[in-house]
C-alpha cells in the first residue's frame, strides 16, 4: 500500500530537512566536543569528514530515498530491498538499522527535548531568580534526578507533542513545525550568538570578554590532530548532526516526486546545518560560559557531563543580565533548543510511521501513537535509570555506533551493489547544480574506506567498542575504588548498562520480525515492486 503524503513544498521541505539535521547536537554536542577534543585543531578532522562524509552521504541518502518513494517504500529495509534488487534479501535487514536508530535515539533525545521545555517554564516563571551558581547546577541534577513529577510531567507533554504533529502528516504538521521552528530558532540563536561575541569583561558581572571563549574554541591545538581519537569524534559528530546513518533522510527524501531535485535541495540542507553549528552553535554556550566562569571552570564542566551543561551554568549567567533579559535569554536559549529538538524528533518518528504504513496499511494516527507509545515504553529506562548510565548507553549504541555501521553498509550497496554509475545517475537526474564529478570518485573510493576505517577503529582502538563491551572503564574503577557506597553505585551501573543493551538488542530483533512478516505479507499478496511516481 503506498501512503499518499507528499511535501507540499520546496521550502518547506528544505526546512524540514534542516530541521531534522539542525538539533540539539548542534547547540550542545558540538561545542563540548570541539573543547574535548582540542578546540580549533577538531576543527580540520571535523570539516575533512564533513566533505568526505557528509556530503557524500547526503547525496547517497537523498536519491536513494527518492529512488525508494518512487516503489511506493518509505522506510529503510524495503528502500533497501529495491536497491539491493530482488536476489539479494537481506538488505532489507540491513535496513532495520534506519527504523531501529530513529527508535533508540528519539528514546533519549525526547527526554532531553522535555528538559528545554521545562527550562522555557522555569525561566519565564522565574525560578532561577536570585539562585548562585552551584544551586542553579544543583537544580538540574534533582531534575534528573526526579526529585519531584515535573520531569516525567514535561517528557508526556512533549511525547504528546511529537505524536499530534506527526499525526498531522507531513505538509500539515511536520512542514508546518519546520517553518514556524526553522525561522524562530535562526532569531534566537543570532540574538544569543551577538550576546555572546559582544559580552564584555566587567559588564553585568563577566569576567572576560565573550572573544575569549571564542578564541579558546578556535585556537587550534595541533598536538591532536593525529590522535585517532579526535577523528572518531569529529566524524561521529558530523554523523550525528547531519543525521546521516539514521534512516530519517531516506525516509523524508522518500516522498520527493521523481522529478524533483535532490542535489541542491541535499547542499542547501547540508550548508544551513553547518551554518547554525560553527556559527551561531560555537558562539553562545562557550563565549558565554567562559565569559563568567573562566576556562578552566568551562573545560572541568565540560568534562563532567556535557549535555548538561546548558542547563547546569547559562541560566545562572542568564540572570547578571536582570530579570527581565534574564527571562528572555532564557526563552531564546531554551525555546532555540527545543525547536532544534523537536524539527528532530520528528524526522526520527517518520520512518517508524512510514514502515506501518506501508506494510501493516496503518492509518496516520495510529502510527504516530505506535511511535509516541514505543519511544515512551523505550525512553523510560532512560528517564528512569539517568543515573546509572542508561541515556549514556542509548546514545552510545543507537547514537554513534550504529550511524557509522548503517552508513557503511548502505553506501557500499549504493556505489558497489547497485553499482557507482547507477547511483551517480540517480543523484544528478533533474539535479538543480552541477554536481562535481569528482564526487563520483569519492562515493566510490573514498567514503567507503574511510567509513570501514573509521569503523574498525572504533572497534579496536582503546576506548572503543570492544572495551565498551567488556565495560572496561567500569571494572578499571573498580578495581581501585574501595568505598562500599560507590562501588555498590558501579556494580549497580553494571547491571543497568548490561541490561539495557539486552533491551536494545531485543528492539533491533523485534523489528527484524516484523519486517519478516512484513515480506511474508508481500509474498502473500503477491506484491512485487512497481515504479509508481
Ligand atoms: N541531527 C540531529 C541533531 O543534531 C539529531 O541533534
Amino acid at each position: 500500500m503506498s501512503t499518499k503524503e507528499s511535501w507540499g513544498s520546496r521550502v518547506g521541505l528544505v526546512l524540514a530537512m534542516a530541521g531534522n539535521a539542525v538539533g540539539l547536537g548542534n547547540f550542545l554536542r558540538f561545542p563540548v566536543q570541539a573543547i574535548q577534543n582540542g578546540g580549533g585543531s577538531f576543527i580540520i578532522p571535523y570539516l575533512t569528514c564533513f566533505l568526505l562524509m557528509g556530503i557524500p552521504l547526503l547525496f547517497v541518502e537523498w536519491s536513494m530515498g527518492r529512488y525508494g518513494g518512487r516503489f511506493g517504500d518509505h522506510s529503510t529495509p524495503f528502500i533497501l530491498d529495491s536497491i539491493g534488487g530482488r536476489n539479494r534479501k537481506l538488505w532489507k535487514y540491513v535496513g532495520v538499522f534506519g527504523i531501529f536508530t530513529n527508535l533508540a535515539v528519539a528514546a533519549y533525545y525526547c527526554y532531553i527535548e522535555s528538559w528545554t521545555l521545562a527550562y522555557v517554564w522555569k525561566s519565564l516563571a522565574g525560578a532561577f531568580n536570585g539562585q548562585g551558581t552551584e544551586a542553579v547546577s544543583q537544580m538540574f541534577t534533582d531534575y534528573t534526578n526526579l526529585g519531584t513529577a515535573e520531569p516525567i510531567v514535561f517528557w508526556i507533554i512533549c511525547l504528546a507533542l511529537n505524536t499530534w504533529i506527526l499525526s498531522r502528516g507531513l505538509s500539515g504538521g511536520v512542514e508546518i513545525a519546520a517553518k514556524v521552528g526553522m525561522p524562530l530558532l535562526i532569531f534566537f540563536g543570532i540574538f544569543l550568538a551577538v550576546r555572546g561575541v559582544t559580552l564584555t569583561a566587567g559588564e553585568s558581572g563577566a569576567v572576560y570578554d565573550g572573544t575569549e571563549g571564542l578564541n579558546f574554541l578556535w585556537t587550534p591545538d595541533f598536538s591532536s590532530i593525529w590522535n585517532f581519537k579526535v577523528w572518531l569524534a569529529a566524524a561521529g559528530q558530523i554523523f550525528f548532526t547531519l543525521s546521516v546513518g539514521m534512516g530519517s533522510i531516506q525516509c523524508y527524501a522518500s516522498y520527493l516526486r521523481s522529478r524533483d531535485d535532490v542535489a541542491l535541495n541535499a547542499m542547501s540542507a547540508g550548508w544551513m546545518n553547518e551554518f547554525v553549528e560553527v556559527v551561531l552553535g560555537a558562539a553562545i554556550l562557550i563565549p558565554i560560559s567562559v565569559g563568567y566562569l573562566g576556562i578552566e571552570r568551562v573545560v572541568e564542566l565540560t568534562q563532567t557531563g556535557g549535555l548538561g551543561l546548558g542547563f547546569r551554568t547559562l541560566p545562572y549567567l542568564f540572570q547578571q543580565w536582570g530579570p527581565w533579559l534574564a527571562a528572555l535569554a532564557g526563552l531564546a536559549w531554551f525555546g532555540l533548543l527545543f525547536f532544534a529538538g523537536i524539527t528532530s524528533s520528528l524526522a526520527m518518528g517518520t520512518p517508524i510511521m512510514g514502515f506501518l504504513r506501508d506494510e501493516f496499511g496503518w492509518k496516520r494516527e495510529r502510527a504516530a501513537l505506535a511511535f509516541g507509545i514505543s519511544v515512551m515504553l523505550l525512553g523510560l529506562p532512560t528517564v528512569l535509570f539517568f543515573q546509572y548510565g542508561v541515556f549514556d548507553e542509548y546514545d552510545y549504541w543507537a547514537g554513534t555506533v550504529s550511524l557509522v555501521v548503517f552508513a557503511m553498509l548502505e553506501i557500499i550497496l549504493f556505489a558497489w551493489v547497485f553499482g557507482i554509475d547507477k547511483a551517480w545517475d540517480e543523484i544528478t537526474r533533474n539535479a538543480d547544480m552541477k554536481v562535481p564529478i569528482f564526487f563520483k570518485y569519492i562515493i566510490k573510493y573514498v567514503t567507503p574506506v574511510i567509513l570501514v576505517a573509521v569503523f574498525l577503529g572504533s572497534l579496536l582502538s582503546s576506548g572503543g567498542i570492544l572495551d565498551q563491551i567488556s565495560n572496561k572503564a567500569i571494572h578499571e574503577q573498580l578495581a581501585v575504588i574501595t568505598d562500599p557506597a560507590q562501588r555498590a553505585l558501579l556494580e549497580d551501573k553494571l547491571l543497568f548498562v548490561n541490561g539495557s543493551r539486552v533491551l536494545l538488542v531485543l528492539v533491533f530483533a523485534f523489528i527484524s520480525y516484523l519486517v519478516y512478516l512484513a515480506q511474508k505479507k508481500r509474498d502473500r499478496e503477491g506484491r512485487i515492486p512497481v515504479e509508481s511516481k
